[in-house]
């Protein structure tokens, strides 16, 4: 095994916390590039690279635990490189926001995509995306995206996170949704299941890892440009 890890504090997330926070606790872990050799071979050819994250249980705060949010860059064709995640451990929570071209504080369209162990959520072009943990258990999910660029943090940073904010709530509700006030534009979010997408290999009975086996199944994390109609929200979820 080779690769590298590391650990985000509640302390580092501060600047996306809807209260900051200076608690050294560890809210999630990212392991990089946890495969065999020639495994990882294979990924570096094809320029895709395969990482497991924990999020640990326990509020920040009255806030779910969540990682730091970014936007991934647009490759040379124009188009914003997708993510796909897999849940190996309980339940994940993506909330994905699509800004304005021109324009981060709007956002066009925001989703929250609840996912289930070995459901797979795919992260659609343009869109950023935080991960949040609604259990009280640790959260173990796996992804593939391209390799050898970097992630877009400062978005997230500047306006404090993303476009809403996930608090514990009493009483009857589980959680409340918080508009985050830096933006100038948030519309209504919208509750989605991940769908079955045979058409790119993703389907609930074949582990994520397995799609290595067939490499050209993993195309379009580096082409997406090939792919636009078949990964749009309508294409990859369902409304609940
Ligand atoms: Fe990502």
């Amino acid at each position: 095994m080779s690769g590298k890890s590391f650990i985000r504090k509640a302390s580092d997330l501060s600047p996306v916390l809807f209260v900051p926070s200076t608690d050294k606790r560890a809210i999630y872990e990212v392991e990089r590039e946890q495969n065999d050799p020639e495994e990882q071979g294979l990924l570096q050819k094809l320029k895709i690279r395969y990482d497991i994250t924990t999020i640990f249980p326990g509020l920040i705060g009255n806030e779910l635990p969540k990682t730091f949010g970014h936007y991934h860059p647009r490759n040379l064709s124009g188009v914003a490189y997708p993510e796909i995640y897999e849940v190996i451990e309980n339940r994940a929570w993506y909330l994905i926001q699509r800004p304005n071209k021109n324009q981060p504080k709007v956002i066009e369209e925001v989703y929250l995509i609840e996912t289930k162990q070995n459901e797979k959520a795919l992260i659609p072009p343009g869109f950023g995306h935080v991960t949040i943990n609604p259990e009280n258990k640790n959260l173990v999910m796996a992804n593939f995206v391209a390799n050898g660029f970097d992630f877009d943090y400062q978005t997230y940073e500047n306006l404090r996170g993303s476009a809403y904010y996930l608090l514990h709530a009493d009483k009857d509700e589980l959680v409340r949704l918080e508009k985050n006030s830096y933006y100038d534009k948030v519309p209504e979010i919208i509750k989605l299941k991940p769908k079955e997408i045979p058409e790119l290999g993703i389907t609930w009975d074949v582990p994520l890892y397995d799609m290595i086996k067939k490499p050209e199944t993993l195309d379009f994390l580096i082409h997406p440009e090939k792919y636009l109609e078949l990964l749009t929200i309508k294409n990859c979820f369902t409304k609940i």
